[in-house]
């Protein structure tokens, strides 16, 4: 790197540290870090004061129970599972859909770059020369290109040997945008891809999930920095994004952990909606936070600074490779059937609780309301 594009590369991250939203990621998405391993410390440490009950008895701080899955798979001897992955060109999705490809999914892997695809599609029959996968060029920012791949997925089951459905939906794609953007449709980048691309391809991809001859599921690939969210609005403003573009500074941390809050609160009322249409027990909902990871995720965060970040955690021993930070998803995939609702998180099918709010069922019906609001219907139908 040249001198003057070092002194550029620490203007802009001086720049950036003195700005509100660095300060609340640095420090609110720490504290939720930390929260979510205290819950985890805390659930073990009852689990092994089962064997003392005495203890337990007299302090109630440790009865939280720590709650974990083991991994099933969803095979039949004359039916090829299949699963689809956003986001699976980079990171977390790429670890996860080679995960799968291992179990013996034929996975659709879906990206925004048709070059990012080939390359994706090469590296994973380099690691596992067996595996079954099939590209899509999708802008889940898009939804017209959501609804294309819908068409395209649905072309490619009717040409195949497979079943026409698919078994697991896997959310997975994801941004952290440090300036404003907005999508065709008028929202906001990072909530338009965040969540309302998660929860149209949702919509779109239930028919499949419920024709489905074994048990389904839907993974959103949620985060801990959602519990950095402590009120929240969920009108159709706010929910498309529309009001924090017209913030003077754009609110980037804040809109990064509400898309992720949205996401949980989504994944609540669906499944509270199949449970009314009876599908409760065909078609599971469940959310997986992978912790901090070492991604692209920050790659529009000045590099010394994303730097530093992972150096940090690396010594707190909390910053993990993408094959286990996708650990929570390929154990939320696997989770046995029956398995719905939980928050996997830390690997070896553990869940805890997620922030009290997103847990509010009041306002998940309302999200729910205002992202089916008569624009994106008339989309999606
Ligand atoms: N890394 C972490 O510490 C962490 C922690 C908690 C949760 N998460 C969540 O985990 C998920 C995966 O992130 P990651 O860390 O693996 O980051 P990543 O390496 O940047 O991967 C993100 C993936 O999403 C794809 N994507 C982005 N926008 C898209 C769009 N409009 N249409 C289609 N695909 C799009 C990217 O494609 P391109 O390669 O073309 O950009 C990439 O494949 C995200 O939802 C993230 O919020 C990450």
């Amino acid at each position: 790197m040249g001198l003057i594009t070092l002194v550029k590369e620490l203007w802009k991250a001086f720049f950036f540290v003195c700005s509100v939203q660095f300060c609340r990621m640095a420090l609110l998405w720490s504290l939720s870090i930390l929260f979510s391993y205290y819950q985890l410390f805390k659930a073990s440490l009852s689990q092994w004061l089962v064997f003392k009950p005495v203890i337990l008895e007299r302090c109630p701080f440790f009865s939280q129970k720590l709650v974990s899955y083991p991994r099933c798979s969803a095979f039949t001897s004359n039916f090829t599972p299949v699963c689809v992955v956003t986001g699976a060109t980079s990171g977390l999705g790429l670890a996860t859909a080679y995960e799968l490809s291992k179990e013996g999914y034929v996975v659709a892997i879906v990206g925004r770059s048709q070059q990012l695809l080939s390359e994706t599609v090469r590296k994973i029959k380099d690691w596992n020369e067996d595996a079954h996968l099939k590209a899509f060029q999708v802008d889940l920012s898009s939804i017209e290109s959501i609804v294309e791949f819908k068409i395209s997925l649905r072309q490619w089951l009717l040409d195949s040997h497979l079943h026409y459905s698919i078994q697991i939906l896997i959310n997975n794609a994801g941004i952290l945008a440090t300036s404003p953007r907005v999508t065709a449709e008028g929202y906001d980048q990072m909530i338009g891809t965040n969540f309302i691309g998660a929860f149209a391809l949702t919509k779109l991809l239930l028919p499949l999930l419920e024709s489905s001859p074994v048990s389904s599921k839907i993974v959103n690939v949620t985060s801990f920095t959602h519990r950095a969210v402590i009120d929240v609005q969920v009108d159709e403003g706010t929910v498309s994004g529309k009001r924090f573009l017209r913030s003077v500074e754009y609110p980037y941390a804040h809109i990064y952990e509400y898309s992720k809050l949205c996401l949980i609160l989504f994944s609540n009322e669906l499944h509270r909606q199949l449970c009314l249409m009876g599908k409760s027990n065909h078609i599971f909902v469940n959310l997986a936070d992978p912790g901090v990871v070492q991604t692209n995720l920050m790659r529009e965060v000045p590099a010394i600074l994303s730097w530093l970040a992972f150096f940090v955690f690396k010594r707190l021993r909390m910053l993990q490779s993408p094959e286990c930070g996708a650990d929570s998803i390929i154990d939320a995939a696997l989770a046995p059937p029956g398995t719905s609702g939980a928050y996997f998180f830390g690997g070896k099918g553990r869940t805890i609780n997620p922030s009290g709010l997103s847990r509010n069922a009041k306002l998940a019906r309302e999200l729910w309301e205002s992202t089916s609001s008569d624009s994106l219907k008339s989309n999606l139908n």
